[in-house]
């Protein structure tokens, strides 16, 4: 790594946002770029960005799969960036084993959590969410919290609950722990 000595914020690694749908990374995300005066990414708004079409559009044409092909590219687009970002990542992106090799080489990753029911209560009024369409969403999210939670740990250099807490508290959590992680 080739770190200068510049005001905080303008230098180091990228601070990630992983964890499932609902857990705030978005959220959390743009306040913390706030605190470190640095430029937020979402790789969700990127693949749309990228494609042109709506995220819907996208998921109904080329299906999950052409959806992650999409979210590769997002990530490889991201972590390549020389000024260090933000970057908020859509729940999946941690299933892929490259991914997480970018993130981590690139940035310091944190696991936002809150339990299954915490995250189903946030997502109650929301369909843009395809995997939790017409599915009950606590069961879904218990469930890919199950299948995910290796690649989660296996990506994240720490973890922060998010469980009954404001973004404002767990937003200076996490950039308090990505200082220390980032030097
Ligand atoms: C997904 C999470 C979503 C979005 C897509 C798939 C997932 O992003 O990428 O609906 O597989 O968990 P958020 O985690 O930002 O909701």
């Amino acid at each position: 790594m080739t770190d200068t000595v510049v005001p905080d914020g303008s230098t180091g690694r990228h601070l990630v946002l992983v964890g499932l749908m609902g857990a705030g990374k978005t959220t959390v995300g743009q306040r913390c770029a706030e605190l470190l005066d640095r430029p937020f990414v979402d790789t969700d708004e990127l693949v749309v960005a990228s494609a042109g079409v709506a995220f819907d559009d996208i998921w109904s044409a080329e299906g999950e799969q052409g959806f992650r092909r999409r979210e590769r590219v997002a990530v490889a687009d991201a972590t390549a960036s020389p000024t260090p970002l933000v970057i908020s990542c859509g729940g999946g992106i941690v299933l892929d084993s490259d991914n997480r090799r970018a993130l981590r080489a690139t940035g310091v990753v944190v696991l936002l959590t809150a339990s299954s029911a915490a995250l189903a209560a946030r997502l109650a009024d929301d369909d843009s969410r395809p995997l939790l369409i017409g599915n009950d969403k606590t069961a879904t999210l218990e469930r890919l919290s199950a299948v995910r939670q290796p690649a989660y740990e296996a990506a994240a250099h720490f973890e922060v609950d998010t469980e009954r807490r404001s973004v404002d508290d767990v937003a200076t959590e996490v950039v308090k722990e990505y200082r220390a992680w980032n030097g």
